[in-house]
């Protein structure tokens, strides 16, 4: 595998409905911080000019994580402004099960959806990168994002002792770190270039938050931790080769606070310069909820049953992605579930520490007038 494969030619999370259905703690991220949008939406005092108004979610998935709160963000906007045609514009990588998004949204799923409920409604898709353009210039008024942008454009380099940055140190974990800021200052240019003036974006970001703490590393077993031993047991026992553990990474950046904001706090930054300012940054932990709901139950093989898949749910691709091509198609997915068997059966023999608390920087930025 190349050291500079690109994201968008092997990530995508599991389609099929999987993704929603494990990932409740994605929803309750987004569903809790809904006040943040529609307080923006307050500030941005929609005219009611009868032309058209468009919403995104950029890196949607399968879009059920979001419903909820889209559903109540669109009903206040048509409140607000009757007169105005909605666009609705689901985005995501080429990859991304896009059927699945539809059969969502237009109530082909049990998943509980807006679309009979506002009027002069128009949901669209689009795989374009976030990385790029998305819409016409000056066109989008509120672009939403969660839980995506800490997806890279590239990997810029291997990392050699560990599969995610977090566990990255020294030249290793600084062009990850690099990465993680030319991508974000270039998604911020380009939602720029797509906003309307007076446009909002939320962008609810994975992150480092100011305790240093991220993704599943709140509980005490860290989780990226746990993947990378587990992966080097493969390793270890001849499972895989020592080429596929090195090239086992994901193409992720988290960044710090200080590292989200600096784009708006630099004057001379080109995003500052294109416009876009910071209205509200935050930092939240959303509580794992399977391991809450294990506080209550108390049955590890329970537990360790219902948490694992939310952990595949987006981080198969990247284990698929570090095992060779050559090696026939069912016999990856044999090393695939293996290596989730492996994970199970730890958290069901020691399942204290274990948890995929989520730890997001929640940032609202306006587009001003030229
Ligand atoms: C962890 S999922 C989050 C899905 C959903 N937004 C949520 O909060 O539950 C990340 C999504 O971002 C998408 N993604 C990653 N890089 C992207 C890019 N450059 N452009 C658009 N989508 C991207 C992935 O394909 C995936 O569907």
């Amino acid at each position: 595998m190349s050291k500079t494969a690109a994201t968008a030619g092997f990530m995508s999370m599991k389609g099929g409905g999987y993704y929603s259905k494990a990932t409740i703690g994605a929803k309750h991220t987004i569903d809790r911080a809904t006040h943040l949008i529609l307080e923006a939406i307050e500030r941005m005092d929609p005219a009611d000019d009868g032309t058209p108004f468009t919403m995104s979610d950029m890196g949607c998935a399968d879009g059920g994580t979001s419903v909820s709160m889209v559903g109540t963000v669109l009903k206040e906007v048509r409140r607000r402004v009757p007169s105005r045609p909605l666009q609705m514009v689901y985005t995501d990588l080429p990859r991304n099960d896009f059927s699945q998004v539809f059969q969502n949204i237009h109530g082909q799923t049990d998943i509980e959806t807006y679309i009979d409920e506002i009027d002069d409604l128009y949901v669209f898709a689009s795989a374009t990168s976030f990385h790029k353009p998305i819409f016409p210039a000056g066109t989008l008024n509120l672009g939403f994002s969660a839980t995506a942008s800490h997806y890279i454009s590239e990997k810029p380099g291997v990392i050699s002792d560990h599969v995610h940055m977090v566990g990255a140190s020294g030249a290793e974990r600084e062009a990850y770190v690099e990465q993680g800021r030319l991508d974000w200052e270039r998604m911020l240019l380009n939602r720029a270039r797509d906003l309307a003036p007076g446009g909002r974006l939320a962008l609810f970001n994975f992150g480092i938050d100011e305790e240093g703490r991220y993704l599943g590393s709140t509980g005490g077993a860290d989780m990226f931790d746990t993947f990378s031993r587990l992966c080097a047991d493969l390793r270890d026992q001849g499972v895989i080769t020592a080429e596929e553990f090195v090239n086992t990474n994901f193409p992720q950046s988290y960044r710090t606070v200080e590292q989200f904001t600096a784009p708006f706090r630099d004057t001379a930054n080109p995003v500052y310069q294109a416009g876009l300012r910071m209205e509200h940054v935050e930092t939240r932990v959303v509580a794992c909820p399977f391991a809450v709901d294990f506080k209550e139950h108390g049955d590890a093989a329970r537990f360790a049953h219902e948490y694992i898949p939310t952990l595949r749910s987006w981080s198969e691709a990247t284990f698929a992605s570090g095992l060779s091509t050559a090696r026939p198609v069912e016999e990856r997915q044999a090393i695939i579930d293996r290596f989730y068997d492996s994970y199970e059966a730890l958290v069901r023999g020691a399942p204290d520490g274990h948890a995929m608390d989520y730890v997001h920087c929640y940032l609202i930025i306006e587009k001003v007038a030229a």
